[in-house]
């Protein structure tokens, strides 16, 4: 179901009206074509509380964004004349004559409320020169559990993020990363100083130390790599199925027996393999090993439904169906496949939870327990798993994504779905696609269970 209105804002006789009428006006998003791969402008490195201790100059200069480096609290004017210009690929003006397609603030040194300041004085100035779809990356470090102040301005990033992502506008995203290595969370960055973070805004994620070890090929990083996908044959897990392949990975859609031919049809496309099978068999998990006995690498559980009614009028079978296949069947095969020792090191999990499930939804108690519990099953195997099996699990949360299962919804819901978020407007299956490839990425082995959502910041349980 095309969004009508965000075409209708795109024209002038439509951004006239709406904004005489006070009503939202998305932008367009820009995302990743292999035409149009980053981001058009340079990278505005900025630093908050003094020096840092993280090496982020030459991870930044790889992004292949031309990069600017500013002292903390320089506004445009004094930043033209003292920037420095550490970039690679011919960007030679300075922050006063270009807009900043990205900018990244390190505050990982911020550890007072006078320090915090230098986050206002540092972005104060530039905020309005950033591109329209640009990004505002904030770095932080974790809360110090010795030292109260550090914790409590270090978390004040977080409602700083979040409020700046809310009246940011223009298709603009911000997000906080907290991290100690600059090099362990490169992916992370590159993910968010891209066009392929587009309905990504006001998240918070937490990287670890581990630096990937030895090369990485950031062109086609899944090379070599087997993903299974389930419910991969059409909507988001056909959107998925298409990027990891797009990454260099051997898919392998799965549906039940129904889809059989989505599934060929989808797989075909993308040269990998089809597997019919309903994901609720208990034996699910050991038909997968036996069907990919050289294991896997990637395993994404994307198969969901919804059975929505009111908790007074929902039936047992409606709340069983919905746990059986949004939960036990993701708890069920993750367990066969890990105690199998089905998943290669180097392996990534990435489950599927919604914000329905973390903010709350009526009609949905069903589904957002199932959702919840997707949360919780990431947020405990997630540590275990990698000390016992190389294997990190994420979770993608997706807000309102353009699907079938969105264009069901009544109108007006579906309206009021699509406009409270910071965008204004719903995501494309394509967005929980590239974020989920960014979790399944070998050199994400330092992002391990966290919950990202794809939510274009949704009002919803923000
Ligand atoms: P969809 O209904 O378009 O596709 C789901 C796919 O899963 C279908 O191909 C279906 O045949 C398959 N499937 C269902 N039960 C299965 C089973 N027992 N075994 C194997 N495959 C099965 O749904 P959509 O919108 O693409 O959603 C994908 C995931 O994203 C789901 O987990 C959903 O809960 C989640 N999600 C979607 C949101 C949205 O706005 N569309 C929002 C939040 C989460």
């Amino acid at each position: 179901m095309a969004d009508r209105y965000l075409s209708f804002t795109a024209t002038a006789p439509g951004r006239f009206l709406t904004a005489r009428l006070g009503l939202p006006q998305p932008a367009a998003l820009s995302r990743w074509t292999a035409e149009r791969p980053a981001l058009e402008g340079h990278l505005l490195h900025l630093t908050a509380g003094g020096p840092s201790g993280l090496d982020l100059a030459p991870v930044l200069a790889r992004t292949g964004l031309p990069t600017t480096t500013e002292t903390a609290g320089a506004g445009p004017e004094a930043a033209g004349a003292t920037a420095g210009t550490t970039g690679t690929t011919g960007f030679t003006g300075s922050a006063g004559t270009t807009r900043p397609a990205a900018v990244v603030l390190d505050a990982t040194g911020v550890r007072d409320v006078d320090a915090l300041a230098e986050v206002h004085a540092a972005l104060h100035p530039v905020l309005r020169s950033v591109a329209a779809s640009g990004r505002v990356v904030v770095l932080g470090a974790p809360l110090d559990a010795r030292d109260h102040h550090q914790a409590a301005v270090q978390q004040a990033l977080e409602g700083f993020v979040r409020s700046l992502g809310k009246e940011i506008g223009r298709g603009r995203t911000v997000n906080l990363v907290r991290l100690t290595d600059a090099s362990a969370a490169e992916s992370t960055l590159r993910f968010l100083l891209s066009p392929k973070s587009a309905y990504v805004s006001g998240q918070v994620i937490g990287v670890g130390a581990e630096a990937p070890d030895g090369p990485v090929d950031w062109v086609l990083p899944l090379s070599g790599r087997t993903a299974l996908v389930t419910g991969g044959a059409r909507g988001i897990g056909a959107a998925v199925a298409k990027t990891l392949a797009r990454d260099g990975a051997h898919v392998v859609v799965l549906d039940v027996p129904q889809a059989e031919e989505d599934a060929h049809r989808v797989a075909a496309r993308l040269g990998g393999s089809a597997l019919t099978l309903d994901i609720t068999a208990a034996d699910a998990g050991e038909r997968i090993a036996a069907e990919l006995p050289d294991g896997l690498d990637v395993l994404i559980h994307n198969a969901g439904i919804t059975r929505d009614r009111r908790l007074v009028n929902m039936p047992a079978e409606r709340w069983s169906s919905v746990l059986d296949v949004n939960l036990a069947s993701v708890l069920r095969t993750t367990d066969a496949l890990l105690a199998k020792g089905a998943l290669r090191t180097g392996g990534r999990i990435v489950a599927t939870a919604s914000i329905a499930g973390l903010a709350g939804n009526a009609g949905q108690t069903n589904y957002g327990a199932s959702k919840a519990g997707v949360a919780g099953l990431v947020r405990s195997l997630a540590p275990r798993a990698l000390a016992e099996h190389g294997v990190t699990v994420n979770a993608v949360a997706p807000g309102f994504i353009e699907t079938r299962m969105t264009a069901a919804v009544p109108l007006f819901i579906r309206e009021a779905g699509r406009r409270m978020n910071s965008l204004a407007q719903g995501g494309l299956p394509v967005d929980v696609a590239e974020t989920t490839a960014w979790l399944a990425h070998p050199a994400s082995g330092a992002v391990n269970g966290q919950v990202v959502r794809v939510c274009g910041q949704s009002l919803l349980g923000a």
